[in-house]
This record gives structure tokens, C-alpha cells and sequence, in this order.
């Protein structure tokens, strides 16, 4: 019998190599390439001969469809990120940081589903039954009928879960741990995820369960494995936030069903993860708005508006090269946006260091954030506070211009149902809300923007080292 090649597959981006390397030429890191069985992978068998293929019956596009093709668990941040509830027949990817609720959120979701009558089952691959039980009495979710189970072998897992009625849902906790008969190398290797991954993705397609699967993500923050378990998947939800605090952000990053800008907000608590449904109270619950640097960002997610503190502190340095170092936002925008000050207002922050942070641990990836930030920058540098009730929003181009952006009226109106009586904004913006008592300041350009606090730093008499009490 001939041989089997074998490959070398590298395990952080599925780079397959010819032969062993110390580093993936694909993704440049050190020792991650492996030795796999390419029989294992996408497209093989256990060594099978090729057989003849079998034609299958052609469809149209209009015929029978499943009634309630989503199941909603009723907890509304988690079907909101889905786009409504879980698609049967469709495989979701939950990715996240180890520790910070992902067993939870599915435990959750998994008691309230089995409440509203579905029948759910709960596959563990990471802990032990006892540790899964201790967690749902922890829940208040051990009365549910979730269905559980502790495996890891694929091929166990679909026998199990084959087994007496179709299960609604299936949640495999987690990826990394599956391994199956039929691949040759280690658990945790990407042959053996993607192995497995698609071997319950199948299950879904075929019976019509919607499959959950948990997976863990790298130090870079990506799903650890083989990328092409992202697109083999119909959703990708990645569950964030920040250790230290206690809320916790489900944003969508994929989904063949639903839109992929929407984020479900929570806060975890001592009996598990709460809804939040306005995330901007959360966000700008612990305000001091009489500090200088600080401003607050009027954003989108989705179709939701949220506000949320951006806060700078320019300090003088005396180093060659100042510091920049930033917190929840992309750090070349906050290069581009020294440049544009440097540029075109004249402010030199060359012999600053400069701080950026977005509040309680929340990511903005917005350009409308732009405004904010050059506002919590020069408020800083200042030492004036801005004031108090006023939100910023609007994008600056490298000409120091600012541009409009989008959903102008849904963040007038969430700054003004939060009690902020005033907003700058860029000039050109359309669609105002009608009758509002809003005090809208247009700004036309940056060095407008930076003229106007300044200007209000000077008629308050506030010097460099005065932190202001503003009005
Ligand atoms: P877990 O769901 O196990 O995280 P993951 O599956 O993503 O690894 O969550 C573990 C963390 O959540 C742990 O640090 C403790 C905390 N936690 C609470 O604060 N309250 C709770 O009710 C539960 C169950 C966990
Ligand atoms: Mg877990």
C-alpha cells in the first residue's frame, strides 16, 4: 500500500506546508506548524477509495419551508445579536476570551429555551457534569430540562445527539476539545476542529437543529485554528469585554441570516448575565463631567444608539519620543488625528505624551468618534473641561474638514433623552430631528472646533493647571 502523505499544517492560520518549518511563512509566528493526516481534513475519509458520485434531486426556490424557522430564548440582548433568535438548521460560533462568560450566556440561554418548551441539548467538552451543574444552580437554571452531556468524541456526540427527538438546539462547549476517529493527529490540532466542526455542521443541515459552538480565541483575539471554520459557519458572534469590569458586549461579525452590526450588552452578576437594554446609562454611569479630557461620544451600534465617555490626558514628557497609548480605539486613527491637529490647528503635542481611553472598557470602531477625541485632546491639553451636557459626534477628514455621518437624528435623540441639552456637530449634517430644544453647535472644520474650546477656556479665565469647575 502506498504511503499516506502527510502535511504540515501551521495551527494558527491552517497555512499547509510541504515540509516542518520553525516558522509559518503564512502568518509569521514560531513553532506552530504540525504534522497532520491530510485524510482527516475537508473533502476526506478514513483512506477511502474515491467512490462514483450520486446525482441528487434538483429543487426551486419556492417550496416547503419550516414553520418558525428562529427560536427566540426571550433573553432580548442575545436575540438581538442573532438577528432575532437561532436559525434551525444553522450553525452559530460563539468566540471569546477564556473566563468571561460564554459557558454562562449558553447556560442561559439553554434553561430559558428548554422552559419555552424546545428541547436542548448541552454537550461539554471543557467541564465535568458536577462543574456544569454547580454553575446552573449558581444560574437558577437546575430545575430547566436541558439536556446534558460531558464528551468530546465526535462520533460519540452524533450518536448521542441522533438519538430519540430532534433536539432544537445543540451546543457544543467547545470546539477545540472535539476529536473524532477518523483524523489521525491531536485534539485541539486544526484538522481535528475542522473535523469536527463540520461533522456538526452536517447534523444541523441534515436534521434541522441549530447548533451552537463554542470556541476560544487566540491571544490576538481571533477564533484559535483554522480561519475556515469562520466561513464554514453561518454566524460569528464574538463575546467581549474586559475582565475588569462587568459588562459584556455580543457582537455579530458574521451572519448569513441577520445583520452584522448589531451588539447584545450585558452585565454579569453573581447569578449570571443580566440584560442591559440601554447600554448608555451603563456606559456613563460613573461620569465626573467636570473633569478635563474627558468628552462624550454620541455612536451607533447597529441600530442603537449609544453614548459612551472618551477620555485624553496630554501630560508633558521629556523623552526624545512621547508616548501614545490607547484603550478601546484603533491607534493609527489617533495618529492621524494628532497629525490633522498638528496640521492644521497649530496644536503640537510632539513634546506630550498622550492617553487614550474609551470608558469601562468599550471598543469604538466608529470614524464618527473623531470629534470626541480631538475634543477630550485639546480639552485636555487646555485643562478645561468641556461642557458638561454636550455630546460630540462627526468624522475628520486629513484636511482638517468635518464630514457628516450617518444616523444624525437617532444620536440627537438618544443625547437628548439622556439630559444632554447640546451637541456639536458637523456643519454639513442632514436629517436634524424636528422640534427639538437642543442647543446644535455646527462645526465646520477642525480648527473651528479647537477655536470654540479654547475660546470658552479663555472666557472662564482657566489657565493650563486649573481642572475646571465647570459650570
Ligand atoms: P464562564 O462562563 O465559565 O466563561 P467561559 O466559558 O467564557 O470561559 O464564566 C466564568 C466567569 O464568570 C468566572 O470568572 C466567574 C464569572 N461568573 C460570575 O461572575 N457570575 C456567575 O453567575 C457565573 C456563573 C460566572
Ligand atoms: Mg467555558
Amino acid at each position: 500500500m502506498a504511503k499516506t502523505k502527510t502535511q504540515f499544517v501551521c495551527q494558527n492560520c491552517g497555512t499547509v506546508h510541504s515540509r516542518w518549518a520553525g516558522k509559518c511563512d503564512g502568518c509569521g509566528e514560531w513553532n506552530t506548524i504540525v504534522e497532520e493526516d491530510p485524510m482527516g481534513g475537508i473533502g476526506g475519509g478514513p483512506g477511502k477509495a474515491p467512490k462514483k458520485g450520486r446525482a441528487v434531486a434538483l429543487t426551486t426556490l419556492s417550496g416547503e419551508t419550516e414553520q418558525a424557522p428562529r427560536i427566540f430564548t426571550g433573553i432580548s440582548e442575545l436575540d438581538r445579536a442573532t438577528g432575532g433568535g437561532f436559525v434551525r438548521g444553522s450553525a452559530v460560533l460563539i468566540g471569546g476570551d477564556p473566563g468571561i462568560g460564554k459557558s454562562t450566556l449558553l447556560m442561559q440561554a439553554a434553561a430559558a429555551l428548554s422552559r419555552r418548551g424546545h428541547r436542548i441539548i448541552y454537550v461539554s467538552g471543557e467541564e465535568a457534569v458536577a462543574q456544569v451543574r454547580l454553575r446552573a444552580q449558581r444560574l437558577g437554571a437546575a430545575d430547566s430540562d436541558v439536556l446534558l452531556a460531558a464528551e468530546t468524541n465526535v462520533e460519540d456526540i452524533l450518536a448521542t445527539i441522533s438519538e430519540g427527538k430532534r433536539p432544537d438546539l445543540v451546543i457544543i462547549d467547545s470546539i477545540q476539545t472535539l476529536w473524532s476517529d477518523t483524523a489521525d493527529s491531536a485534539p485541539g490540532t486544526v484538522t481535528q476542529v475542522r473535523t469536527g466542526v463540520q461533522a456538526m455542521i452536517r447534523f444541523a443541515k441534515q436534521t434541522g437543529s441549530a447548533m451552537v459552538l463554542v470556541g476560544h480565541v487566540t491571544k490576538e483575539g481571533q477564533i484559535a485554528g483554522p480561519r475556515v471554520v469562520e466561513h464554514m459557519v453561518d454566524a460569528v458572534l464574538y463575546f467581549e469585554g474586559d475582565r475588569g469590569h462587568h459588562y459584556r458586549i455580543l457582537r455579530t461579525v458574521k451572519n448569513r441570516f441577520g445583520p452584522t452590526d448589531e451588539i447584545g450588552v450585558f452585565e454579569m452578576s453573581d447569578n449570571g448575565l443580566r440584560d442591559v437594554t440601554n447600554p448608555s446609562e451603563l456606559f456613563l454611569g460613573e461620569r465626573n463631567a467636570k473633569s478635563p479630557g474627558a468628552a462624550v461620544f454620541a455612536g451607533m451600534e447597529g441600530t442603537r444608539p449609544v453614548l459612551v465617555e472618551v477620555q485624553a490626558l496630554v501630560a508633558a514628557t521629556s523623552l526624545g519620543t512621547p508616548r501614545r497609548a490607547v484603550v478601546g480605539w484603533d491607534s493609527s486613527r489617533l495618529a492621524m488625528i494628532l497629525a490633522v491637529l498638528e496640521a492644521h490647528c497649530g496644536v503640537r503635542l510632539g513634546q506630550h505624551d498622550v492617553y487614550l481611553n474609551v470608558a469601562g472598557g468599550y471598543r469604538i470602531s466608529e470614524p464618527a468618534a473623531d470629534m470626541a477625541i480631538a475634543s477630550a485632546l485639546v480639552s485636555s491639553l487646555a485643562g478645561t473641561a468641556l461642557p458638561p451636557d454636550c455630546v460630540f459626534f462627526g468624522e475628520i477628514s486629513l484636511s482638517g474638514a468635518v464630514r457628516p455621518v450617518s444616523q444624525t437624528s437617532q444620536r440627537l435623540k438618544e443625547a437628548e433623552k439622556l439630559g444632554f441639552a447640546g451637541a456639536m456637530l458637523p456643519a454639513t449634517s442632514a436629517e436634524l430631528p424636528k422640534n427639538s430644544s437642543a442647543r446644535w453647535t455646527m462645526i465646520e472644520d477642525l480648527p473651528d472646533l479647537v477655536a470654540r474650546i479654547a475660546g470658552s477656556a479663555k472666557k472662564l479665565g482657566k489657565g493650563h493647571e486649573n481642572a475646571g469647575e465647570d459650570d
